[in-house]
């Protein structure tokens, strides 16, 4: 049976197609559906780290960097895993583009946030969608948000910071958003921007997963582990702390699957960190949101199944108001959807069969 992820991801790309992400953003036929898909969004201040947990995650280097606010549109990461061959990528405003080359990957989220910007420099809420396939992943989808700042530079309009902020809580105050709250070690926990925005819409820290980067740059004397331990800050699910790639590595183009080895054995010799070592990494964090992802789809299969019917029904209606002849463009965009949607209904329904001993439909 299809991976539950990758089901959802199909959704989640049908919706983009109808220019539904999300309540803020809605023109689309579908304008609920894309909140009900459980999702993982990555949040925190601007150089807290999150391009570097999200490329470990994936084990590979591709997100743009540089100074400034670089993600200014949401990028939809949507990971397979492969059995064996060669990694790619491919984008799905460039369907059948197979990327091989990482750097072009980069390149193209690059341009392709200008094109919706317009080379203002500006934010935009219509995500990206990135598809990485490869050995080294585990089935996940991961939402990168702009990194939340206090300040706009190059010439961006100062109403930036409310902007990006304002786009992040859109985001993450959906009941059906995992919140991946990233912080630096080397900063008070108190001053951190993610953990800051994430107890404003959760603040029981109920689908708030807190990552911790830049252990390895604590100040000498000082160590992390009340905080690793939950004891500082207390959340539902364990704190996950990382050490990702330095900007002298990144220089240095020091390999990524290397460094995850590196950060592996960091926590396995540093004393202080020892006990905790078989739960920390950027390993352990990619499967343990995997798991994660897939439970909550799981016990969302019942609302997302009445939501689909729903859907199906108002894209018959929509169909049938346009009547025909319709433009092949929005009638053809149409009637993918309602197929999507259709063979999702019988998907979600033989899953429900295949838990459910005895086959009890709802
Ligand atoms: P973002 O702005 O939140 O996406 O942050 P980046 O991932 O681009 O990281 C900002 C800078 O911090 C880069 O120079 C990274 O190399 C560095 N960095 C991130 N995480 C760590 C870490 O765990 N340890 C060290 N030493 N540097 C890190
Ligand atoms: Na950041
Ligand atoms: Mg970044």
């Amino acid at each position: 049976m299809e991976n539950l992820i990758q089901l959802v991801n199909k959704i989640q790309r049908a919706c983009t197609a109808l220019g539904d992400h999300g309540e803020d953003g809605k023109e689309g036929a579908v304008p609920t559906l894309w909140d009900a898909l459980p999702s993982i969004a990555v949040v925190g201040g601007q150089s807290s780290g999150k391009s570097s947990v999200l490329e470990s995650i994936v084990g590979k280097d591709f997100l743009p960097r540089g100074s400034g606010i670089v993600t200014r549109r949401p990028l939809v990461l949507q990971l397979h895993k492969i059995d064996e061959g060669r990694e790619y990528a491919e984008f799905m405003h460039l369907p059948r583009k197979k990327f091989t080359d990482f750097a072009a990957v980069r390149q193209e989220i690059s341009d392709e946030t200008d094109r919706e910007t317009g080379r203002t420099k500006g934010i935009s809420s219509v995500p990206i969608h990135l598809s990485i396939y490869s050995p080294h992943v585990v089935n996940l989808t991961l939402v990168d948000l702009p990194g939340l700042t206090k300040v706009a530079v190059d010439g961006q309009p100062d109403s930036i910071v409310q902007d990006i902020e304002n786009m992040v809580r859109a985001f993450i105050e959906k009941p059906n958003c995992i919140i991946l709250a990233i912080s630096p070690a080397n900063q008070d926990l108190a001053t951190s921007d993610a953990i800051k925005i994430s107890r404003e819409v959760d603040p029981k820290g109920e689908r708030t997963f807190g990552v911790l980067t830049k252990i390895d740059l604590m100040d000498k004397g000082t160590d992390a582990v009340d905080i690793l331990e939950g004891k500082a800050y207390k959340l539902n699910f364990p704190w996950i702390g990382v050490v990702n790639r330095s900007q002298a590595d990144i220089n240095k183009n020091v390999d990524m699957i290397a460094a995850r080895r590196r950060e592996q054995e960091y926590f396995e010799t540093t004393p202080e960190y020892r006990h905790l070592a078989s739960r920390m990494g950027s390993v352990h964090l990619g499967k343990v949101l995997s798991k994660h992802l897939e439970t909550v789809i799981k016990s969302r299969i019942p609302g997302l199944q009445s939501l689909i019917s729903k859907t199906i029904m108002d894209l018959e209606m929509e169909l049938n108001r346009i009547g025909k002849p319709i433009a092949a463009d929005t009638g053809g965009k149409l009637y993918t959807v309602m197929e999507i949607c259709r063979s999702f209904d019988q998907i979600f329904k033989d899953h429900l069969d295949g838990i459910r001993p005895g086959g009890d439909k709802i």
